[in-house]
């Protein structure tokens, strides 16, 4: 049996969890209404009567919500009656079991993460309620201007893309290798570009990212990218004909997702990988994270750049897909509050597609305090203690630190830290590389 600590939680007042809960998500909500408010004559009176009375009936169910969130009030069961509605209300009483039966869960008194995913989830069921513009996704908006906001970024990256793969063919081992970790730090870093950090304020990548990789070494935490290349140029070993697959369990859209498919493209062209899916969020979520459309429009709006390297870039990812090389994968799990270790019992059709996986690559800090349930672990414990059995394939987290849980390091290493930047966990300055290998895969 393994202890688990307690999970992070806004009922620790004064904590990160609790400052979020406090002032960083009633500000998404206020900005939600506002963009919706602003769009009004142009999505949803398109739509006559009907349109303009969606758009009340929305603002006002969110407007609701943030005060039941500012006053920290029960948690709802869901009543939009979507694929994933009993799922919630399943968990939600899972939480109340948990509780004695004075209280109820709350968004000040339950885990951070469960409240935290469950206000995404209401601002979609405020939108499902009314249709017809039921699937107007609410941060369109800042998801395009960030990506607009990185293009000097954009274009330095796919021009560095293009310089690697006209030298690829024949390239030794060594070389091929220095490239590839340059390629995984970039995408690494790309995920300080996020939007929901900020409470949707700019976030964007403005400099090339390839020329401050040495000065950003210093702040990797745990750099396991050695053990990633190794796993790979294994499978690339083992059996007759490898057919490698790696899959992405993305992030964020905008300069983070560029990086992503630049990190693909590189494993594709140099035969490291033979295929890759991709796993996004199938409604919009923490602002800018990826869904479907927003990784088609990526695609679609390099392609049309007027940037030589850009296009190309766009014109080889648009085939990738059409081959069939790259794949776009949604499953319902991504949006739910769970823990990664309930994903065998409670999504086993996902755990046993991530089983056919020969390296899962877990972008972002949002799917890290899923892989370590969101708890306060002490600092020093391993990555697969905090795993808690969810050991699908070799994984590996690329993460810049933005929420209070990080395991994994050496014994006075968090405590140096703290002393000497006490943000280092929330202020998306470090970041980690942190791999782990299931035994009989080693
Ligand atoms: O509170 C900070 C936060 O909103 C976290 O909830 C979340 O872990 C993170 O930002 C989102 O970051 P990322 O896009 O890297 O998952
Ligand atoms: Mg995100």
């Amino acid at each position: 049996v393994i202890d688990v600590p307690w999970s992070l939680s806004a009922k620790f007042v004064g904590s990160f969890a609790y400052m979020t809960v406090k002032d960083r998500l009633p500000t998404i909500l206020t900005k939600v209404i506002d963009t919706i408010h602003r769009n009004k004559n142009k999505f949803f009176e398109e739509h006559g009567e009907e349109g303009v009375q969606a758009e009340k009936r929305t603002i006002s169910l969110l407007s609701k919500l943030r005060n039941e969130l500012q006053t920290d009030k029960p948690i709802l069961e869901l009543e939009d009656g979507m694929a994933d509605t009993d799922l919630w209300n399943q968990y939600l009483q899972k939480q109340q079991e948990l509780l004695d039966k004075q209280e109820a869960p709350s968004w000040f008194k339950s885990p951070w993460l469960y409240v935290e995913c469950y206000m995404y989830r209401r601002i979609q069921e405020s939108l499902h309620l009314n249709p017809p513009v039921s699937d107007f996704d609410v941060f369109k908006e800042a998801k395009t201007q960030s990506y607009f906001e990185s293009q000097q970024a954009i274009k330095a990256i796919c021009t560095h893309l293009h310089g690697l793969l006209e030298g690829v063919e024949g390239l030794p081992d060594s070389q091929l290798q220095g490239h590839f970790l340059q390629l995984l730090q970039v995408s690494l870093w790309g995920n300080r570009c996020d939007l929901s950090i900020s409470a949707g304020k700019e976030n964007a990548q403005k400099c090339s990212p390839i020329d401050s990789l040495e000065e950003l070494k210093h702040f990797i935490l745990v750099d396991d990218s050695s053990m990633v290349w190794s796993t790979l140029m294994n499978s690339n070993m083992s059996g007759e004909k490898p057919q490698v697959r790696v899959d992405f369990i993305l992030d964020n859209a905008g300069f983070e997702l560029v990086t992503d498919l630049v990190l693909a493209d590189f494993l594709v062209s140099s035969g490291l990988a033979r295929e890759i899916c991709f796993h996004g969020k199938s409604i919009p979520w923490f602002v800018s994270d990826t869904t479907r459309k927003d990784f088609d429009w990526t695609i679609k709006q390099t392609l049309a750049t007027n940037h030589r390297w850009v296009s190309w870039c766009g014109a080889r990812w648009q085939k990738y897909m059409k081959d069939g090389v790259w794949s776009f994968h949604s499953h319902l799990f991504w949006t739910l509050p769970h823990e990664f270790c309930d994903m065998a019992a409670d999504a086993p059709d996902l755990h046993n597609f991530l089983q056919q996986s020969h390296l899962i690559l877990f972008k972002g800090d949002l799917n890290y305090r899923k892989l370590t349930s969101d708890r306060a672990w002490d600092h020093t414990v391993p990555f697969q203690k905090a795993l808690r059995g969810f050991e699908p394939a070799p994984l590996c987290s690329l993460r810049t630190l933005k929420a209070n849980v990080q395991v994994g390091l050496p014994p006075g290493r968090g405590e140096d830290l703290t002393a000497q930047e006490p943000d280092w966990m929330t202020g998306g300055r470090f970041a980690v590389v942190q791999f782990f290998c299931p035994s009989n895969e080693q």
